[in-house]
């Protein structure tokens, strides 16, 4: 395999979602944040409890002020500092998000100085020479559409339709590649099925109607901005994840490792097939199926205790190749790790993984590695740590680009 492996144009970039960087942000997620910070710190963290980290984040999970987004990590104000360094780690492109309760605070209501802030921002990279990656919807809604019941309603999606039109007209005349939904099966199950997202709800039947809506939405999305650009690009940045049988003789655990498969993220895909240009994928995890449920190795393990087998991605990309045979691109991909000591091993056994996948026919065509910067990891809020540079909020939110971002630098060079 030589290091050409990897085309001319490969996208090599980072990613990063708005309510996660931006700062002031105003929608569903931050009023839930608002209402339940001070119950959610003073709680049980009985799981957080067994990491080995606990000592070190013990404090932060007990302060309320780690369960609210608030400045973010001001990225709204400093992108073009960002961009900056984005171009010192020789990345090309950029996934990054747009916050609609920006763009339209109130029903039908634009808010020009907010488009216009999105226009400057994609002009900032394009004069970069870096390739803007456009996420639409990252789990945030704006309150009002939240309170006619966001995505569990069908007769809802009218309301992104007219968003999605207006972002259509105003904001992608100079944007190559479109994502449109992410995660719809994370989303789904943390927001309506487990509850410990916002809306927090229980309900099976609502969560599924969820999901279907959100693969509605993504059908939306192509068909509105197809018809005013038929150049860009389109996919969904979807969670895909590797089943695998722990006995692979065991023709039972092989079986519940394929329906795993087709339930987390199959099943979406299948019924977006016709309107995606690319699988976009999202990469985490590897579940091993056993006699006893998941029973994955106990170790390594990240900052969140989750199990970490980068290569696995290969298995993942060989899968989602076979069954659409489009063009691939990984949407995101990284690690919490406060003190830098996986990640650097981590991309490196992801490149040789995509390396491989191209080599035995997979069509990889970009990595963007989640994420660009430290930023507000949801309900866990700020003490996981995924960025290629750290950001010090209680510093000015001084950033510091980390060793191994400055290795994944020096390893895409080699590549290009
Ligand atoms: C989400 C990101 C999140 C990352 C790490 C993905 O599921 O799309 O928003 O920060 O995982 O947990």
């Amino acid at each position: 395999m030589t290091k050409k492996n990897f085309p001319a144009g490969f996208l090599w970039g980072a990613s990063t979602a708005s309510h996660q960087v931006e700062g002031d942000t105003n929608n569903q997620w931050s009023a839930w944040e608002t209402a339940t910070a001070n119950s959610r710190a003073s709680g049980k963290h009985s799981a957080l409890a067994k990491l080995a980290n606990w000592p070190n984040i013990k404090d932060q999970v007990a302060d309320p002020a780690n369960y609210i987004s608030g400045k973010g990590v001001q990225h709204y104000d400093r992108f073009t500092e960002d961009f900056d360094l984005l171009q010192q780690l020789n990345l090309n492109s950029l996934r990054f998000g747009i916050e609609w309760a920006r763009i339209e605070p109130a029903e039908g209501e634009w808010d020009q100085a907010e488009i216009d802030h999105y226009k400057k921002y994609i002009l900032e990279l394009r004069q970069r020479g870096i390739e803007p990656i456009l996420n639409i919807w990252h789990w945030t809604n704006p309150i009002w559409f939240e309170q006619r019941g966001g995505f569990a309603k069908r007769k809802n999606l009218v309301y992104f339709e007219k968003f999605v039109t207006k972002l259509s007209q105003e904001l992608l005349s100079d944007v190559g590649y479109v994502l449109t939904i992410n995660e719809a099966n994370n989303y789904m199950t943390f927001s309506y099925l487990l509850g410990s997202w916002p809306p927090q709800k229980h309900n099976p039947v609502t969560a599924m109607r969820v999901y279907y809506n959100l693969m509605l939405a993504h059908r939306i999305c192509y068909k509105v901005i197809k018809a005013d650009h038929p150049n860009i690009l389109i996919g969904a940045a979807h969670q895909a994840t590797a089943n695998v049988a722990l006995n692979p003789h065991n023709p039972l655990l092989r079986g519940l490792a394929k329906l795993s498969d087709y339930f987390w993220d199959e099943w979406f895909y299948d019924r977006i097939n016709d309107s995606q240009d690319f699988v976009g994928m999202n990469f985490y995890f590897i579940n091993y199926i056993g006699m006893k449920g998941l029973q994955n190795p106990s170790e390594p393990l990240n900052d969140l205790g989750w199990y970490m087998e980068p290569s696995a991605i290969y298995k993942v990309l060989m899968r989602l190749s076979k069954r659409y045979n489009k063009p691939i691109m990984i949407t995101e991909n990284g690690v919490a790790d406060a003190d830098d000591k996986f990640r650097q091993w981590w991309i490196e056994e992801t490149i040789k993984a995509l390396q491989q996948a191209r080599a035995d026919g997979a069509d990889v065509i970009g990595y963007m590695h989640w994420s660009l910067l430290d930023n507000f990891e949801w309900a866990y809020g700020w003490w996981p740590k995924f960025g290629l540079i750290a950001v010090d909020r209680a510093n000015g939110m001084k950033r510091t680009v980390r060793s191994s971002a400055k290795w994944y630098a020096a390893k895409i060079k080699s590549l290009q």
